[in-house]
């Protein structure tokens, strides 16, 4: 029997959208760039100073915000060489099961979900970085994450040496050792991003002081913000470690 591959019914691609119900903001940059940093301040400054319940913010990453994830993290940042391809399909693998498991069920009760890295990176480092094609690699991304957008995108952008001085050249990961050329690209690819999508996207410069870089993040986000429930149930006891 030969296999018959009709090619007019491949991956359908859904449509981008952001949430029907909760607020979903990502964190977007090279390593280094402040990201973890911003994203705790946001959170510090929403449940401190806003007197936001603390079961309503959801703090997570990519690669590694579940059990499946984190396994893929260390296989992707601390294993052997792995293909640009396979790459692209083991980030695409993580998203989908961070965001089916632990992003769209937080979302769907109303919270908030701020997200250290999302879409943007894989189409930033396996699109451009890798020259994969970058609309594949979105579409790829857009499959795997079954279209969902966050609704405000924060690009903490900064020059790509003055991110290589501030990593420690003992600690560098798979990735932080692609060359200077490989991280110029990335950067370049994440403004072009911003550019094209200047509704989601607000960049901010992350060469400033972290308390300037917190105000303007502050600023970029209030409307988004606005979008969660303050009803929010918190989620009942996760049978699954994952589901947390
Ligand atoms: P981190 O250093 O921000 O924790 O990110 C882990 C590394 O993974 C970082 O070098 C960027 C890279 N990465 C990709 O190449 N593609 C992706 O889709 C994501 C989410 C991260």
């Amino acid at each position: 029997m030969t296999l018959q591959i009709d090619a007019t019914r491949g991956l359908r691609i859904p449509a981008p959208h952001p949430p029907r119900r909760g607020a979903f903001l990502s964190f977007e940059g090279g390593e280094a760039a402040g990201k973890s940093t911003q994203i705790a301040m946001l959170r510090e400054h929403l449940v401190s100073e806003r007197h936001v319940a603390e079961d309503l913010v959801l703090t997570t990453r990519e690669p590694g915000g579940t059990a499946l994830g984190a396994q893929i993290r260390d296989l992707l940042l601390h294993g052997e060489h792995v293909e640009a391809r396979a790459e692209a399909l083991l980030y695409a693998a993580d998203r989908a099961h961070h965001i089916a498991t632990v992003v769209r069920p937080h979302l769907a009760r109303g919270g908030l979900v701020l997200a250290d890295r999302y879409l943007d990176s894989s189409i930033a480092y396996q699109g451009a970085g890798r020259a994969l094609d970058p609309e594949e690699i979105g579409s790829l991304s857009l499959w795997a994450a079954d279209g969902l957008l966050p609704h405000r995108t924060i690009l903490l952008d900064v020059p790509t040496e003055a991110l290589d001085d501030r990593r420690d050249p003992a600690g560098k990961d798979r990735l932080e050792q692609a060359g200077r050329e490989f991280h110029a690209a990335v950067r370049q690819e994440f403004l072009d991003l911003a550019a094209a999508e200047p509704d989601r996207f607000a960049v901010i410069d992350g060469t400033l002081p972290r308390e300037e870089v917190h105000a303007q993040v502050l600023a970029s986000v209030g409307e988004v913000l606005a979008l969660f429930d303050p009803t929010f149930e918190p989620a009942p006891p996760a049978r699954h470690r994952d589901e947390a």
